[in-house]
């Protein structure tokens, strides 16, 4: 009898799960957009790479001979170790929207991640295991080369899976500019 009553419950539990599921989807029967839309998926991973910089900026310093605390300098691998974790988890196919004659593409991510997906991976496994060996790392000197290892880790995917940022150039034109066309009268 306990049995059968386990049964119930558990067949009224699918129906109502599978109720709530169907209400998670848009007008058109697609999934909600807050959920699995491409540019928002895109602007999670850009912020979460913004926020890994930021937290290399004390392990940047220490490993260059500079004064840092290496408490806040191991805590910010043990960070980086779960961001990084998640970081490749935000690439699904249909983010591979990179346009490379665009000054300021909505992604710098390059359409080689998915051309050889596991060669992606390996990279990022590679980075999130020298910011576990960083949170773990004794002493000054194995703390500085630790920090060194996780900054060519993160150079090592951009330079084959990101386009290089370009810093605003100075043109010919610019510099023929007439600035007093816009200046204010002098008194
Ligand atoms: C497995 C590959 C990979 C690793 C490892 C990696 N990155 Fe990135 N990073 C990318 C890709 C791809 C982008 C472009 C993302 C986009 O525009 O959609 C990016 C973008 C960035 C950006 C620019 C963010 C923006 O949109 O302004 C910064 C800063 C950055 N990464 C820092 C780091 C740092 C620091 C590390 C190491 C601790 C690191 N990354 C490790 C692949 C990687």
């Amino acid at each position: 009898m306990k049995r059968t009553w386990i049964g119930v419950v558990a067949l009224a539990a699918a129906v109502l799960g599978g109720w709530v599921l169907a209400q998670d989807r848009g007008p058109s029967g697609d999934p909600r957009p807050g959920t699995t839309d491409p540019e928002e998926i895109i602007e999670a991973r850009r912020v979460l790479m913004i926020e890994v910089e930021r937290q290399m900026i004390p392990v940047d310093r220490f490993a260059a001979g500079e004064p840092a605390d290496p408490e806040a300098v191991r805590s910010a691998g043990a960070a980086m170790e779960a961001m990084l974790l998640a970081f490749p988890h935000l690439f699904p196919a249909k983010t591979n929207l990179y346009e490379p004659d665009v000054r300021e593409p909505a992604t710098r991510a390059l359409p080689e991640i998915w051309q050889d997906f596991d060669a992606f991976l390996t990279l990022a496994e590679a980075s999130e295991s020298a910011a576990a060996a960083m949170a773990d790392a004794d002493g000054d000197e194995a703390l500085r080369t630790a920090g060194r290892s996780l900054r060519a880790s993160c150079d090592a995917c951009h330079a084959r899976f990101a386009r290089p940022y370009v810093p605003p150039q100075v043109t010919e034109e610019d510099l023929e500019f007439d600035f007093e066309s816009v200046l204010p009268p002098q008194q």
